[in-house]
Parts: C-alpha cells; sequence; structure tokens
C-alpha cells in the first residue's frame, strides 16, 4: 500500500507523551511507522516505550521537563546522537490548573507559563536548527480550545494556550522557507487521566460529568486521545504539506455558535 502519509520510518518526538493525550499521539505514530521518542517527567514513559517496542516499533523513553532549558538541551543533544535528529515534534506537555486572576499568584502563573508555553518555546528553540539541517520537519503544539473562549475561571491556562496559537504562527512564517511546518490542534475535552485526577481532586465524579456534558454536546461525545492524536498524524503527514500557521480544532462541533 502507498504511504500517503509518509510518516513510515520517520522519528517523531512528543513531550508530555507518559499518558493521556501525548500517550495516544505516540501509539498513532508507532502504528503508522514512525520511530517514537516520548520526553516526560513521568517514568511512566519508559514503560510506554517498552510496550511499543515490544509490539514492533522503534521507541524510546527521555526523562526531561520541558521548563527547565538544560534539560531539554540535554535531551536534544541524546536524541541528536542516537537518532540524528527528529522530523515531526509535537509539543504536547502541559498542566491545566484552574484560578481566576485574583486566584491566580505569580508562582501559579509562571509554573502554567513555564511547562505550557516556555516548554514548548524551549523545545523548538532545542530541534529547529537541525530541522533547517536536515531539510524540514512538522511541529504540531498542542493547544486548548479555552484560546478562544477565554475562560476566565482557568485564566492562566487559557493565556498560555493562547501564547501556543502566536507561537504557531509566528514560527510558521519564519521557517516556512526552510521547509519546516508548525500548526497546532486545538482538543476539546478529553477524559485523560490528568483530567480525570483534577476533576475527582475538586470531588467531582468524571464519568457522571463526561456522560452528562457528552449528551450535551452536537456530536453526541466528548473527545479521546485517539481523535486529537489523529489530527496530530494529519497536520504532521504529508497530506497538510501546504498547511501551515494553521489552527485544528478537535472539538466536536463544541465551540460552534
Ligand atoms: N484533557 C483535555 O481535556 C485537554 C483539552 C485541551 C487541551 N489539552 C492539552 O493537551 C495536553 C495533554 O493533556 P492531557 O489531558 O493528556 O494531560 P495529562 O495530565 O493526562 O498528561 C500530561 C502529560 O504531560 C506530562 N508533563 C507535565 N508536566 C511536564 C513537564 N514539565 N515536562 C514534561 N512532561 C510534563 C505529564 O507527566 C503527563 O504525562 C496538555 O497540553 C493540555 O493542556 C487537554
Amino acid at each position: 500500500m502507498t504511504d500517503i502519509l509518509g510518516i513510515s520510518g520517520k522519528t517523531m518526538l512528543v513531550t508530555g507523551g507518559a499518558q493521556g493525550i501525548g500517550r495516544a499521539i505516540a501509539e498513532r505514530f508507532a502504528q503508522h511507522g514512525a520511530r517514537v521518542v516520548i520526553a516526560d517527567v513521568d517514568e511512566g514513559g519508559a514503560a510506554l516505550a517498552r510496550q511499543l517496542a515490544e509490539a514492533g516499533s522503534e521507541a524510546h523513553f527521555m526523562r526531561c521537563d520541558v521548563s527547565d532549558v538544560r534539560q531539554i538541551e540535554a535531551m536534544a543533544a541524546e536524541v541528536r546522537t542516537k537518532l540524528g535528529g527528529v522530523h515531526v515534534l509535537v509539543n504536547n506537555a502541559g498542566i491545566f490548573p484552574r484560578a481566576d486572576l485574583m486566584g491566580t499568584d505569580e508562582a501559579f502563573w509562571e509554573r502554567i507559563m513555564g511547562i505550557n508555553l516556555k516548554g514548548a518555546y524551549l523545545t523548538c528553540r532545542a530541534f529547529v536548527p537541525w530541522m533547517i539541517e536536515q531539510g524540514g520537519g512538522s511541529i504540531v503544539n498542542i493547544g486548548s480550545t479555552h484560546a478562544r473562549s477565554g475562560d476566565p475561571a482557568a485564566m492562566a491556562y487559557a493565556v498560555s494556550k493562547g501564547g501556543l496559537v502566536t507561537l504557531t504562527r509566528n514560527l510558521a512564517k519564519g521557517f516556512a522557507k526552510h521547509g519546516i511546518r508548525v500548526n497546532c490542534v486545538q482538543p476539546g475535552w478529553v477524559a485523560s487521566e490528568g483530567e480525570t485526577a483534577r476533576l475527582r481532586a475538586t470531588g467531582v465524579d468524571p464519568d457522571k460529568l463526561f456522560a452528562e456534558v457528552s449528551a450535551r454536546l452536537p456530536m453526541g461525545r466528548i473527545q479521546t486521545g485517539e481523535d486529537i492524536a489523529d489530527g496530530v498524524l494529519f497536520m504532521a503527514s504529508s497530506l497538510s504539506s501546504q498547511v501551515t500557521g494553521q489552527v485544528l480544532t478537535v472539538d466536536g462541533g463544541t465551540g460552534l455558535r
């Protein structure tokens, strides 16, 4: 069969790939023949890499906190030595604690920005020079529909995701001449491990809430990690070779007005 995606044999790196949406992305790329690198603070990424390898894929885990420039540079150097470079970079690592303006102190703001926005910036800065050297690549930033909705109850988070859209458009314009495409995929709502744990910590029954909300949504359900992974696969593949600087919203129509 013709490889219309052009993903087979490519090296892809996903930050925050140990669980949730990042895990689904790693699995989806492995299914399509990519060499997968999972970069995460959570050692669970090592178990996932072993699982993917047992299923016949080449997969590596690298422990890395994306908010720490030294860890990113060390991780990037290791990728360079072991694998030669990266064709697809997915900036997915993110945290989503909620607070409004007055509930947000400086430390809270810096923690969210450090991981969600600075992490993506630092990772791009580490890998873009090698993408230029190898003649191109694809970067996909995992945003959120909060970038558009604003969401005053998750103020810093929404701002960090708005920043990712600007980062996407800025880098797309700057590096198109080097064959590097930069796009953003915005998930709607996904029952990831992180989101489920966040809800439980606030005393909410996640399954009950997801079922209630799903019944009201245009497409009848919240999204899965696989729904988001398919959007990322498209944005990283040959099928989107003329798409750059764009935002693909995968929310089942939730944002339609
Ligand atoms: N779940 C949703 O409904 C939803 C909606 C919109 C956007 N998103 C975005 O999708 C991305 C993934 O979210 P998820 O729901 O899968 O969350 P999750 O908590 O299940 O997974 C996040 C992963 O990121 C890793 N991570 C956290 N901080 C890190 C750091 N400093 N360095 C490296 N890795 C780190 C975690 O260890 C974890 O493996 C996030 O950017 C999130 O903002 C999620």
